[in-house]
């Protein structure tokens, strides 16, 4: 049966008065949907006047920063939720997964504060590029040299319209190649391709992979949108709209996700997203950064891993819809918000830019209620 042929049938099914068995399928990234629209990528960069060749190439998402009071606190929290101390100062930390980042988490001694998300870019001239951007504001000392980071390279913080820093990294050495965890065989009820072979676990933190993806909530939804999307090579996958009033016809778009246009290499489906500041909601700030971990079980042992050590849970385990990822979020010890994920869906120039409404209930297919924590 094919993907069109099953969606049918479901829908089919939810109006008859049998209880359907739940059932998962994947749709193909062109299938059109009840209530969204799919727009090519190239028409869709074409109608928003955006020039490729102006950009900044961005390469891939590499890590995060942050500032944290306790250093020692956040090392012991991030050791616990899967990474590794790669290098410490007193001052400073950088820690890694076993991918290929030299690092994915970047933590400076100081009083609470984001300090950005960080691609790798093409070239360096791409760093020269940034700094040139209309209306930017660079808040590094120019394109500076990371001597004293691991595996080096040029970094340059620049600010977007509402101050979040966005860095930007390049010459970055490539570290040796990391053993991550093993793939197991997974003995469904039609194939059994684990014979004679036993599954054993041992407990512990839920190694990290890589950063995958990072998102803000902001206050001037157009203007950030058309930041990210105008000066870098971020398409949107998905882009959530809203009636302009209640009842209306006419709607406003108020949350985004993004990927790296690479062409026809696949990359994830997003690499950063945007969300509205709520009309109740705080000051814009970051809402999570996620890490990919190998595997369900993996996943899993990590959240148990970390509510026996007490740490604060936030929604998780469930299954995203936009994106596709198995979530668990959780707060970091300074109340920054971390996602565990896998499992996430891959496009590229090909896959159109999908248009439809927003709300709650497309966060997630399966799971906990959301608590409000979440959407604040
Ligand atoms: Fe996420």
């Amino acid at each position: 049966m094919s993907a069109r042929d099953n969606h049918i049938k479901t829908e089919r099914d939810a109006q008859s008065r049998e209880v359907s068995p739940n059932c998962g399928f994947s749709v193909p990234d062109h299938f059109e949907e009840k209530n969204e629209q799919r727009i090519n990528q190239r028409e869709w960069l074409k109608v928003n006047s955006i020039n490729r060749s102006s950009q900044v190439n961005l390469v891939k998402i590499s890590h995060m920063r942050y500032q944290h009071e306790d250093l020692l606190k956040i090392s012991t929290f991030l050791r616990d939720f899967g990474m590794t101390v790669e290098k410490k100062t007193d001052t400073e930390c950088w820690y890694r997964g076993y991918g290929p980042d030299p690092y994915v988490y970047y933590a400076r001694k100081g009083p609470r504060g984001y300090l950005g998300g960080t691609f790798e870019v093409e070239s360096y001239k791409d760093l020269e590029k940034a700094m040139k951007i209309p209306g930017v504001r660079v808040a590094s000392n120019g394109i500076e040299a990371m001597d004293n980071a691991p595996h080096g390279g040029y970094i340059v913080t620049i600010l977007d319209p509402e101050g979040f820093p966005l860095n930007l990294v390049f010459g970055q050495s490539a570290p040796e190649l990391r053993a991550g965890p093993e793939r197991l065989e997974f003995n469904d009820e039609k194939e059994k391709p684990r014979v004679r072979k036993f599954l054993r676990f041992s407990p512990g933190p839920a190694a990290i992979h890589k950063l995958g993806h990072y998102g803000l909530v902001v206050s001037n939804f157009d203007k950030q949108f058309k930041f990210y999307t105008e000066n870098f090579n971020l398409v949107p996958s998905n882009i959530l709209q809203v009636p302009t009033n209640p009842g209306s016809a006419d709607r406003k778009s108020v949350a985004m996700f993004a990927h790296i246009d690479r062409g026809s290499d696949l990359v994830d489906h997003h690499s950063i997203f945007l969300t509205y500041l709520p009309p109740n909601g705080t000051t814009p700030h970051i809402h999570h950064c996620s890490f990919e971990v190998h595997d369900y079980d993996t996943q899993a042992l990590g959240h148990e891993w970390l509510m026996k050590k007490g740490y604060e849970l936030v929604w998780g385990l469930g299954r995203h819809l936009i994106g596709s990822q198995l979530f668990d979020y959780w707060w970091d010890t300074s109340k920054f918000m971390m996602e565990h994920y896998i499992d996430g869906d891959v496009v590229n120039d090909q896959t159109p830019v999908v248009v439809g409404p927003a709300g709650d209930a497309g966060l997630a297919a399966w799971g906990p209620e959301v608590p409000k924590t979440f959407l604040d």
